[in-house]
């Protein structure tokens, strides 16, 4: 049966747009939702042209109540009722009482070769550690932050002259394949890691 995907964004959502051009034809799974917790993410409306049903919940008026917000997050996704959660490019910390609900069916993209430089400013800690290679993780969530089972990593060289943005732009262009190939072989059961290139 074919599974349905939500998709957490709250930026421009390039990850989430190759996600959903992905799954199509053969492919084991739809996209139901992209869910945003900020109603000016550039994501919504590529999502929207894409014709997926969009939402947002914002969570500044929570003020700091990670909870409720997850809450009333939980809530919308219940309604479309996902097999499978991908966070891309989702920037707020998830508690475990969330990740617990999703655990197994949670997948996260990070631009890092993971279990190295976790949370921010990857691409930066990668130069300045001197590293002449880097990269980006996609994993199942786990109640530690970019933490979990390994589902895929993808490979570049950092270049002598690299600046963070360079870097990243590098990266990105490799989460771009990373993503959509893990959460097709993810979808159809099979969780052994896909390594790139
Ligand atoms: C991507 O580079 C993703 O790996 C990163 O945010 C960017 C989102 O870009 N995620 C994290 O840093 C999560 N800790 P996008 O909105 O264009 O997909």
């Amino acid at each position: 049966m074919t599974k349905r995907v939500a998709i957490l964004i709250s930026g421009g959502g390039s990850n989430m747009i190759k996600l959903v051009e992905s799954m199509t034809g053969d492919h084991p799974a739809r996209a139901a939702l992209v869910l945003s917790n900020d109603a000016n993410a550039g994501g919504l409306k590529r999502a929207a042209e894409m014709g997926i049903e969009t939402d947002f919940i914002d969570h500044r008026p929570f003020k700091g109540d990670r909870p409720a917000f997850e809450a009333a997050l939980h809530a919308r996704l219940m309604q479309a009722q996902p097999d499978i959660l991908c966070l891309a490019g989702f920037m707020r910390v998830l508690t475990a009482g969330f990740v617990d609900r999703w655990q197994g069916r949670m997948l996260n993209i990070h631009p890092s070769l993971l279990p190295k430089y976790t949370g921010l400013h990857t691409h930066a800690r990668a130069i300045a550690a001197g590293d002449t290679e880097h990269g980006c993780t996609v994993h199942e969530v786990t109640p530690v932050l970019d933490d979990g089972p390994v589902l895929g990593q993808a490979r570049v060289p950092v270049l002598p002259d690299d600046t963070p943005e360079t870097l990243a732009a590098r990266v990105l262009v490799m989460e771009h394949r990373l993503y959509p190939a893990v959460l097709r072989r993810f979808a159809a059961g099979d969780h052994r890691p896909v390594m790139l290139p």
